[in-house]
């Protein structure tokens, strides 16, 4: 079954509203104020389409993005970019393998939730090293798992939402099922149904991939299994206010920084 990444004009229609100014902002604030070197080159891990690529861009930095999704990446090779494009790339994020060295990784949304398995996430972290310059930042965007596990009720019984999303003459219908928690490892199962009517053209896309919800205690034994790589700060949101505690806090910014 094709997971969802393979529809990207479906996806950015059902995904894609976010204040990536509001969140290139934070990013820039965070490049200023922990960096141990000047920020000029950043690679985006999971990149998809490139939205933040796309405003980073705009800003002076020299972007390159990194994805396995073909289509996805096919779709930020077509857009208009500047000069300081260094390039799109398709590897796997477990195993990341650039000649160049970047001052800065990101990896938004909930990307990096992606990697289920520890091997995996242990992995993706010794190929970041590979990839970052000495004193250079690694930012990652997930949910907040606090706000979503403090509250059990939720996994308790499955859960549907649904909404309908509409643009010109296509319309989605989303269908998304909480299917329970698997506490022996920590991941989510959940199943995103789109049903696309794209100018009279059906298609079906039923993505079951399940998602893992690393605690901060999780990331910081990763982080004493790669030795390289030491954690700055976790903040809550995309602002110095909101910590992971807040109850109006539904993201986890972790911020590390290359030894
Ligand atoms: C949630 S999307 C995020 C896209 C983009 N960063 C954004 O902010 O819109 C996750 C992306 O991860 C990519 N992806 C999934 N598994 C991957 C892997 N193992 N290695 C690299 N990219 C992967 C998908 O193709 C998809 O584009």
């Amino acid at each position: 079954m094709p997971s969802m990444y393979e529809y990207p004009k479906y996806y950015e229609l059902v995904f894609g509203k976010r204040n990536i100014k509001k969140e290139v902002d934070f990013l820039e604030s965070l490049f200023q104020k922990f960096s141990g070197r000047k920020i000029k080159t950043v690679l985006d891990i999971a990149c998809g389409t490139g939205p933040h690529m796309d405003e980073l861009e705009k800003r002076g930095y020299a972007l390159a993005g990194l994805d396995n999704s073909f289509k996805m990446l096919r779709i930020l090779q077509e857009m208009p970019h500047r000069n300081n494009f260094i390039g799109a790339y398709r590897q796997d994020m477990r195993n990341i393998s650039i000649r160049r060295k970047f001052d800065a990784c990101i990896c938004m949304v909930n990307s990096l939730a992606i990697l289920t398995e520890n091997k995996d996430l242990i992995s993706h972290f010794d190929s970041v090293v590979g990839v970052l310059e000495q004193g250079g930042l690694y930012i990652i965007e997930m949910d907040n798992p606090v706000n979503i596990l403090s509250n059990p009720k939720p996994y308790e019984k499955a859960k549907t939402h649904r909404k309908l999303v509409k643009k010109g003459n296509i319309s989605i219908e989303v269908i998304y099922e909480q299917r329970g928690f698997n506490l022996l490892k920590g991941t989510e199962q959940n199943r995103l149904t789109l049903n696309v009517n794209d100018a009279g053209k059906t298609i079906k896309i039923v993505d079951d991939s399940p998602i893992r919800r690393l605690l901060p205690t999780e990331i910081e034994l990763l982080l004493r299994i790669n030795k390289r790589l030491e954690l700055v700060e976790i903040r809550g949101a995309f602002d110095y206010a909101t910590s992971l505690h807040d109850k109006n806090s539904n993201r986890m910014i972790i911020i590390l920084k290359k030894k």
